[in-house]
């Protein structure tokens, strides 16, 4: 039979609303989102559900979803022109995530790196749900025939996960879903933690001077970009044995939308203290109109919490349309229509 393959066009991503967004985020996906959202029918969820598979604080979890949102719709993503939700708002995605862990198998799942990295060794008393985390994240995707995922490199084993789910569902149970597949872009998909570049900057993990926060101000993004750590000779100059020049690098060229070569040949006659200086400068300009639209956002979480809302609404039906195909094919009840 043959599978529904990556043909729909439209692409969904989604992102934890855990701790604040940083530059890894913003460069590594949100920014493409936004590129997306212009071409292409896009879904955008902010995965309150996936939160709650490592300890959380409730009012904490409410406030940062909201946040997040702001923080997105200042990023430049348009309600209006892509669905921005929040998944605990479309049940959908609970409900096809029960029919998935159904398919999916044990073995698969402890595969995945980021459960053995999350769980560090402690497997028998980590939560479930951070062990069938990747199994939500495919009902995600896949609640919405997406065929395009994109994100950072982190994520690449999770879509390969849901890639094998679908084609065994269809398989299975005939052809239902699409085959989605990573959208990892070549430069910036893995940005660096600016005290140990061998770690990738993350929400989760590293202290405050690890990552530039999208909504750091001005002096606390100079400071953090000061005091990364270097590596040793002097030139400005990425590749081998260089990882923290080539990190920083990479954050210059992208920002400026240049390459990592016309980074390097610009400061060939710069010390490191001038280039982070430029560095810090660019970071500050590029962040500032950010901060300043989630600020005005943040001041009225009500209009963001109304605009979350409307996207649900919108996102449910799409999912919903899924979920009549999939119960029919799994030999579930046809569901009575709400009175
Ligand atoms: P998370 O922070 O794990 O919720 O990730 C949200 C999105 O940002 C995912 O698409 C990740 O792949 C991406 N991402 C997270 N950290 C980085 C990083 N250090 N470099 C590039 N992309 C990242
Ligand atoms: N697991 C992703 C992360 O940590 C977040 C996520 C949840 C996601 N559901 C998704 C990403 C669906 C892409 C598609 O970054």
């Amino acid at each position: 039979m043959a599978q529904r393959e990556a043909r729909s066009g439209r692409v969904f991503s989604g992102i934890q609303p855990s701790g604040e967004l940083h530059l890894g985020n913003y460069l590594g996906a949100v920014r493409h989102w936004v590129t997306a959202q212009e071409a292409r029918n896009a879904f955008y969820c902010i995965v309150d559900l996936h939160a709650m598979s490592l300890p959380w604080e409730p009012a904490e979890l409410r406030a940062r979803t909201v946040e997040t949102g702001a923080l997105l719709i200042a990023c430049g993503l348009d309600p209006k022109r892509s669905g921005l939700f929040v998944q605990s708002q479309v049940p959908a995605h609970a409900e096809l995530s029960w029919i998935l862990s159904c398919v999916a198998r044990m073995g698969e799942l402890r595969r995945m790196v980021q459960f053995k990295e999350k769980s560090m060794g402690a497997s028998e008393s980590v939560g479930v749900g951070l062990f069938t985390y990747p199994v939500l994240q495919a009902a995600d995707v896949l609640l919405y025939r997406a065929s395009g995922v994109p994100v950072g490199e982190d994520q690449r084993q999770h879509i390969e996960l849901m890639r094998d789910l679908a084609v065994r569902f269809n398989r299975r149970f005939g052809d239902t879903f699409v085959a989605p597949h990573a959208e990892i872009a070549a430069s910036g998909a893995r940005i660096m933690s600016l005290d140990d570049p061998t770690q990738k900057m993350s929400k989760s993990v590293g202290g405050p001077g690890s990552k530039v926060l999208l909504i750091d101000p001005p002096e606390a993004i100079t400071k953090k970009i000061r005091s990364a750590v270097t590596d040793s000779g002097r030139r400005v100059a990425a590749g081998e044995g260089k990882p923290a020049l080539t990190n920083l690098i990479t954050l210059y060229a992208l920002a400026e939308g240049s390459s990592v070569a016309a980074v390097e040949e610009r400061f060939s006659s710069a010390g490191y203290g001038e280039f982070k200086s430029a560095l810090a400068d660019l970071l500050v300009a590029t962040l500032a109109p950010i901060r300043q639209r989630y600020d005005e956002l943040i001041s009225d979480r009500a209009e963001t919490e109304r605009l979350l809302g409307s996207g649900a609404a919108a996102a449910a039906e799409v999912a919903e349309t899924t979920m009549r195909d999939v119960r029919a094919r799994v030999g579930l009840p046809e569901r009575a229509a709400p009175s």
